[in-house]
């Protein structure tokens, strides 16, 4: 596995106003993550692929976005392709079927790298027509017994290929032997795209850099009377201005009690003098994520009710990401968040009980429902496990640990939905999240995101400018 160390940024210059120009391809970088998989994987063979462009209106489709394991693994991002990770054949190890060179729909779609750039460009060891998969995967069927495939997101592709599987096996058999096992590959890739080498740390600085740069604009910008879509295109703005793919997910701009859908995204309403606007919005730079949420007073200035909860929800994020250290568990953050979301919500008699009552019977889950967290990466949930082999003693899976080169969100919350009984009427439609992107280090940690400003006197000072 590459150096994961992070290099020091705490004097890192702020990189807000750079265009970032798009990574260059570093053949060396996805070879050596190529061998780390096939060191993992025995006299085995992995399979995964990325889909079709994914359909919009009619005869149009989305901007394409690859597969983040083949990318992760070989820089290539075509739709309709097949990588082949093999230590079963005696020539190749390293096998791409693509979409082959054609004129035609490279005039309406853009180049194609061909079977000839597969190999000549991206270095694979032989590479075929992706219509030639069912008809040659079998070459790579001789002594292994397992199959690492990758069951991915599109249905019709992971039917064909248990099939053609079935199909393949039963032919080998007559004539030896095939593997007789599928194995979800995610405990060899979720392991490695965990630890960020140096490439993916850089690009990781930029994703948040940029991200930065747009919750300050937003801050700017955003003001009563104004619709909350115009803030989402001052995020937007900024994204691909200074060089990211666009946002990282659909930007989430809830002014008012829409801070209190979670998952709110429509961001067509008015805003109005009074309200919170809470932006849970980042970037996606050289397939790498940040993911950030501020919240902040539309008019410039916390009412003393927001300004009492956004005081215990900034509590709980540093509480939490003071835990964010190598060698502490996973889950650890998340109970140091929610420890400290609850005793404030216990000091403005919003919860009643002990500390451990309140846990017990969950009391909190109507002002608090989801974790503080998850991992970062090519992925904005990135896809590698939560949880070790193990076991403790009473049954339930151990979180693993933290390691450097790790990159996890911490982003607590408390939400105040307008139809909750028994609450002030002040609380009520205030929704308050606050995310920072947090790569764990030798040492301790560093927060990707600071450069967004989460004290509220900063962020009154910021908009008042
Ligand atoms: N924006 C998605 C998340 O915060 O997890
Ligand atoms: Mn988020
Ligand atoms: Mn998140």
């Amino acid at each position: 596995m590459p150096p994961s160390t992070a290099p020091s940024r705490a004097a890192a210059p702020n990189r807000f106003g750079q265009v970032f120009a798009p990574p260059e391809y570093d053949a060396a970088t996805y070879r050596r993550r190529r061998q780390s998989v096939l060191d993992a994987i025995g006299v085995n063979t992995l399979v995964i692929y990325s889909p079709p462009e994914p359909h919009r209106t009619h005869d149009l489709n989305y901007r394409f976005r690859t597969d983040s394991d083949v990318y992760y693994l070989t820089g290539f991002d075509e739709p309709e392709t097949v990588v082949v990770l093999t230590n079963d054949h005696a020539e190749h190890k390293f096998v791409m079927f693509v979409r082959p060179r054609d004129p035609e729909r490279e005039t309406w779609d853009g180049l194609r790298a061909g079977i000839e750039g597969a190999k000549a460009k991206y270095g694979a060891d032989e590479a075929f027509p992706i219509s030639e998969f069912n008809a040659k995967i079998g070459d790579y069927f001789n002594r292994g017994t397992t199959l690492f495939f990758k069951f991915g997101r599109d249905e019709h592709f992971n039917q064909q290929f248990l099939s053609t599987f079935r199909a393949t096996r039963m032919k080998k058999m007559r004539g030896g032997t095939a593997p007789d096992t599928i194995r979800d590959p995610l405990f060899i890739l979720g392991d490695l795209r965990l630890m960020k080498d140096a490439d993916e740390i850089e690009r990781m600085h930029r994703a948040a850099d940029i991200g930065a740069e747009a919750h300050v604009r937003a801050m700017q910008f955003a003001a009563p009377g104004k619709y909350e879509f115009e803030v989402e295109a001052e995020l937007e703005y900024v994204f691909r201005r200074r060089g990211a793919y666009g946002s990282a997910y659909t930007s989430i701009v809830g002014s008012g009690a829409n801070g209190t859908i979670l998952h709110y995204n429509t961001n067509d309403r008015l805003m109005a003098d009074g309200d919170l606007l809470l932006i849970d919005a980042g970037a996606e730079y050289g397939y790498y994520a940040s993911d950030i949420t501020r919240t902040f007073p539309v008019n410039g200035k916390f009412s003393p009710a927001q300004k009492a909860v956004y005081d215990v929800v900034l509590a709980a994020q540093k509480a939490a990401i003071e835990v964010v250290q190598p060698g502490r568990l996973f889950g650890e953050y998340h109970q140091a968040a929610l420890d400290t979301l609850i005793e404030g919500l216990r000091d403005l008699k919003l919860l009643d009980g002990s500390l451990e009552e309140i846990k017990t019977n969950k009391t909190y889950e109507k002002f608090y429902m989801h974790r503080a967290g998850h991992w970062l990466g090519s992925d904005v949930h990135d896809n590698c496990g939560y949880f070790t082999s193990e076991f403790d003693e009473l049954g339930k899976a151990r979180y693993r640990k933290l390691e450097p080169g790790c990159v996890l969100t911490v982003e607590p919350g408390l939400y105040f939905a307008p139809h909750l009984e028994g609450v002030p009427a002040e609380f009520l439609g205030i929704g308050i999240r606050i995310e920072d992107d947090i790569l764990v280090t030798a040492d301790g940690n560093e927060n990707l995101t600071a450069a967004a400003p989460k004290e509220t006197a900063d962020i009154e000072a910021l908009m008042k400018k």
